[in-house]
């Protein structure tokens, strides 16, 4: 069949389907090709399915603590395949919500491979083959987990987290390599589930691109729950003996494990649509070349999601998604800053931040003014029994010395990844110190810490 559309969009991930549900709600005809299913990395592989097992982790923690709450719940058992029906429940709830969503909003979903050609040509290649035409396209494709050499993925021995994800029995003892998002988040998981953990990470410290008391806060918390963290060791590959392998890192140093987890990072997947005969430019790591308004070198075609080179992360392709539809309909989209993107990394314990790090801020040349403050004096997370933990504020020092602008927002801690909204706002609202302080933070909650934490920088904090 062929068929012409206003924007035709490859790839049905959040950047994707974003682009095209922002797409038909704007009054344009999309068409969206997927070659898997609707919702991507995030919603089969990802972000939702990551964070229902860390929830199953939580619940585990609640139970073993129950008896401090003068409950008896005697010591978790765990059935991972009974927590995997649930993953998959919500996961398909989702899907056939998005899918009726697209449905709804009459865009047109062709099930296939992709592949762009000259003159805004997609051919789709798939059960029903089709060739569209369209006046604008937005490339969607998204990222793949990269692997390493002497690491070869079989699924079985050695895994990432497409497979990590659909793990039915937990694991006696696991090797995580890669200490970002990914590889913290996997640790924390099956820690909480009982697996004996070691986590390897090249860099010097864990979640590199976090605020350094963050990480700090975070290896500490891994420590003290029996995580062996390595940091700053390269891994020189394994030896498979049966059904366990010995994982060789650092030094001369070994650890014999069930599982190994590969979390090293996300490869773009630039190439995905072919892009033959156009003049769309793919780098050496595979990222898809775009401008600020996320066009690539071929007029019309806009480029969004993990295969820019931003954030990899879901909401910021659902942003780029939605910018680049107010961009071809001739609006003026504000540009996605990567600097104060948010960012939440669902560990025990969380991660959120916003806005420079402490030493990004020196970095870039300002003055600036610095407070943090513990969770430790908070009545909520006290009342939680998750005391570990910290927010900081990082706000421009004025030529009066006071603090103004803030400039960055860094949270570890109980809920924080729930508690970011506001310094998330205050960041990319340009806030100043004087102006969120004014603010009331309701009584108990754990966000009167961020608010306490700004009044500080006012100079007349109530708790120091
Ligand atoms: P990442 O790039 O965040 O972290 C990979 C880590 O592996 C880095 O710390 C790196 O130093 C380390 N590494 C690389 N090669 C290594 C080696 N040979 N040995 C030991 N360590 C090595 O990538 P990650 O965690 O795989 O996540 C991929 C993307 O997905 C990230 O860009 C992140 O934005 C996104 N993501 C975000 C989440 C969140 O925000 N909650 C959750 C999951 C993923």
């Amino acid at each position: 069949m062929t068929a012409s559309h206003q924007l035709v969009v490859i790839g049905g991930g959040p950047a994707g389907y974003a682009a095209a549900l922002y797409g038909a709600a704007a009054g344009l005809d999309v068409g969206l090709v997927e070659e898997n299913r609707i919702g991507g990395t995030c919603l089969h592989v990802g972000c939702i399915p990551a964070k229902e097992l860390l929830e199953t982790a939580a619940v585990v923690r609640t139970v073993k603590h129950a008896a401090t709450f003068g409950v008896s719940a005697g010591e978790p058992m765990i059935d991972l395949a009974i927590s995997q029906e649930r993953k998959q429940k919500v996961i398909d709830n989702l899907f056939k919500g998005l899918t009726s969503l697209l449905a709804g909003r009459g865009v047109t979903v062709y099930a296939g491979k992709g592949t762009l050609g000259v003159d805004h040509t997609v051919t789709v290649d798939g059960p029903e083959p089709a060739m569209l035409t369209a006046d604008h396209v937005i490339l969607a494709t998204g990222s793949s987990p990269r692997t390493i050499p002497g690491f070869a993925i079989d699924g079985q021995l050695v895994v990432t987290s497409d497979e990590l994800l659909s793990l039915n029995t937990v694991p006696e003892r696991v090797a995580v390599i890669g200490g970002g998002a990914i590889g913290c988040e996997f640790a924390s998981f099956l820690n909480d589930v009982g697996a004996q953990v070691t986590l390897l990470e090249a860099a010097p410290e864990i979640l590199p691109g976090c605020d350094a008391e963050v990480a700090k806060t975070v290896r500490r918390s891994f420590k003290k729950h029996k995580i062996k963290v390595h940091a700053g060791v390269s891994v020189n590959g394994h030896a498979p003996t049966g059904a366990t392998t010995t994982v060789a890192f650092g030094e001369d140093e070994t650890a014999e494990v069930d599982l190994v987890v590969v979390a090293v990072g996300r490869r773009p997947n630039g190439d995905a649509a072919g892009l033959v005969g156009t003049r769309v430019v793919v780098d050496d790591r595979g990222f898809i070349e775009v401008n600020e308004a996320l066009l690539t070198g071929e007029p019309g075609v806009y480029a969004v999601g993990d295969v820019v080179n931003t954030p990899q992360l879901a909401h910021v392709g659902f942003a780029e998604g939605m910018n680049a539809v107010k961009h071809l309909l001739g609006e003026n989209p504000v540009p996605l800053n990567p600097a104060t993107v948010p960012w939440c990394i669902y560990t025990h314990p969380e991660v959120a931040f916003a806005g420079l790090t402490e030493e990004a801020a020196v970095a870039a040349g300002h003055e600036i003014v610095v407070s943090s403050h513990r969770f430790m004096g908070n009545g909520r997370a006290m009342i939680l029994g998750e005391t570990d933990g910290l927010v900081k504020v990082i706000a421009k020092k004025d030529a009066d010395g006071r603090a103004g602008q803030i400039l960055g927002v860094h949270m570890v801690g109980p809920w924080v990844t729930e508690q970011l909204g506001q310094a998330y706002l205050a960041v990319n609202w340009e806030a100043s110190v004087d102006e969120v302080a004014a603010f009331i933070q309701p009584h108990p909650t754990m966000s009167e810490l961020f608010g306490e934490t700004v009044l500080s920088l006012t100079g007349r904090g109530l708790h120091g």
